[in-house]
């Protein structure tokens, strides 16, 4: 059984729901979404958007908090003992695995680009990058990462040097612990965060058409562009799936992050009113602050026809090309300090998320191994960075797109859809209604009942089935690999494999030392 010592707790509601939205706002919010609402139909993709918001998103959230909370009264932070908990069979321990496979692979590589953030607001207040065209700019980007060399980048190491960093500070947070590491940070980060991304947001609002040549270059053209819906887009299969990919990311379901935060709550908190706030929280940063800054800002410096370029070239192609040469023109007042408070919101935005990442394993190794929390966070950080050195130096192999893929997308449908079915099926959807209404500040509306025991496990199957065809057969079979790039993509899977394999070791063996008078 778990240790008998007392589990951490959060301090305050407040600070609980900042930490929660913060593990829910991330790069997701600013970068991934504008990019897949322009290029999924702008307005119409909000359609199938909010429509998995309501019948996968907040379903999930619930349910997540729920199996968190529950689980945590047993005293496991991590998937494999709340899934053995909910699920008296000696397997259940192995799926909710995968719960850490998926949270420490994101961290793995997402981290990396978290600290590009805080290398790019430091670039950007130094005044590093100024006049440059995409296609300087693009060449600062692929030196900084290693790709090529450039005057001013002439190794890896400055981008090396700034991961390092960054994993430091992460792990730091996740040793100070839940109230006083994660809870504090998410204090301070996330009222920054809306600050300077609501700043942002009006100064690029009331940036008008900045070349009077071009009046058609507008912010409101850019709003337009986002927004206006392409209806013809709905009848694209593509498109449901983009939305629903989108969902599971900013919300960071089906990662093993949010049950890892609900688990340090007190039996009778509020989870129902907390899970939607989070939500909430989490569609306004995106919808509202994501939805203003990036494209409209592109659209108004580039024109419409070359955003939809930047679009299709991605989100870091958004971020951290495109947005530089907007803050570095002169036509862009006070660039430098715009361009700081981007990256920097970007860096907040991101560890907030990336801490979440690390905790489940870190919950895993101090509530199933014994482990004290400085033992499992340095635990932790040697696997992560032996891990991480793949993804920074095989990043143009497509490294570490293939880890995206399979962990932060096809992964998270899979978990998803193993714990709804856990949670509504096997431990029954009464007991679970039960449980997730207890102690609520309010009930959660009777309808979704129905909608978590039948439609979101319905959905989740089809979306898998349907993407395991559309995309995941493909990219297993290698399709549109570059053939130089097919032994690095090899190389990832090993990775992906090899830590999959330590967990379910691990997991055997927790169990086999501490948990033999459970069963
Ligand atoms: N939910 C986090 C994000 O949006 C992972 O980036």
């Amino acid at each position: 059984m778990a240790q008998d010592t007392e589990r951490e707790q959060w301090g305050t509601k407040l600070g609980l729901i900042l930490a929660v939205a913060g593990n829910a706002v991330g790069l997701g919010n600013f970068l991934r979404f504008p990019v897949q609402a322009a290029q999924n139909g702008g307005g119409a993709f909000m359609i199938p958007y909010f429509t998995f918001f309501i019948l996968l998103g907040i379903p999930l959230m619930w349910i997540e908090w729920g199996i968190g909370r529950y689980g945590g009264s047993y005293k496991h932070g991590s998937a494999p003992g709340m899934f053995d908990v909910l699920w008296k069979n000696k397997l259940a321990k192995y799926f909710g695995a995968l719960g850490l496979f998926i949270s420490i692979t994101i961290l793995i590589y997402y981290t990396y680009i978290e600290s590009w953030t805080l290398g790019f607001s430091l670039f950007s207040i130094l005044g590093m990058y100024s006049n440059e065209t995409k296609e300087t700019m693009t060449g600062f980007l692929s030196s900084y990462q290693g790709i090529t060399t450039s005057e001013t980048f002439s190794s890896i190491w400055t981008a090396y040097l700034l991961m390092l960093l960054t994993f430091f500070i992460n792990f730091w947070v996740l040793y100070r612990g839940i109230s006083k590491g994660i809870e504090k940070l998410a204090k301070i980060a996330m009222p920054l965060l809306f600050i300077f991304a609501i700043i942002l947001a009006i100064r690029i609002i009331t940036l008008g058409a900045p070349d009077p040549a071009h009046p058609e270059n507008s912010v409101a053209n850019g709003f337009a562009f986002i927004w206006n819906p392409d209806f013809s887009a709905l009848g694209n299969p593509n498109i449901w799936l983009a939305a629903a990919g989108q969902i599971f990311f900013t919300l960071s379901v089906g990662m093993g992050t949010i049950q890892a935060y609900a688990s340090y709550l007190k039996k009778d908190d509020d989870i129902v009113l907390s899970g939607l706030t989070t939500s909430s929280t989490n569609e306004f940063a995106e919808v509202i602050l994501g939805g203003s800054i990036a494209i409209p800002v592109a659209v108004a410096f580039f024109g419409l026809e070359a955003t939809k370029e930047i679009a299709k070239g991605g989100a870091f192609n958004l971020g951290f090309v495109s947005m530089p040469t907007i803050f570095g023109s002169e036509a862009f007042p006070q660039g430098s300090i715009f361009g700081f408070m981007w990256f920097l919101l970007l860096f907040f935005a991101g560890i907030t998320s990336s801490v979440a990442m690390g905790q489940p394993v870190v919950a895993f190794l101090e509530d199933e191994l014994g482990m004290n929390r400085k033992k499992a966070v340095a635990f932790l950080a040697i696997g992560v960075l032996i891990a991480v050195q793949f993804v920074v130096f095989f990043l143009k192999f497509g490294f570490l797109d293939e880890m995206d893929y399979w962990a932060g997308t096809f992964g998270l449908v899979v978990f998803a859809l193993i714990e709804t079915i856990l949670f509504m099926w096997v431990f029954g959807a009464d007991k679970a209604w039960k449980e997730m209404n207890y102690g609520g500040d309010i009930k959660i509306p009777f309808f979704f009942y129905y909608i978590m025991k039948y439609i979101t496990p319905v959905i989740l199957m089809i979306l898998m089935i349907w993407w395991f065809i559309e995309s995941a057969l493909p990219t297993l079979l290698l399709k549109n690999v570059k053939p130089e790039n097919v032994p690095y993509i090899w190389g990832s899977r090993l990775l992906m494999v090899t830590i999959a394999l330590i967990f379910l070791w691990l997991v055997k063996k927790a169990w086999d030392n501490n948990h033999k008078e459970v069963k």
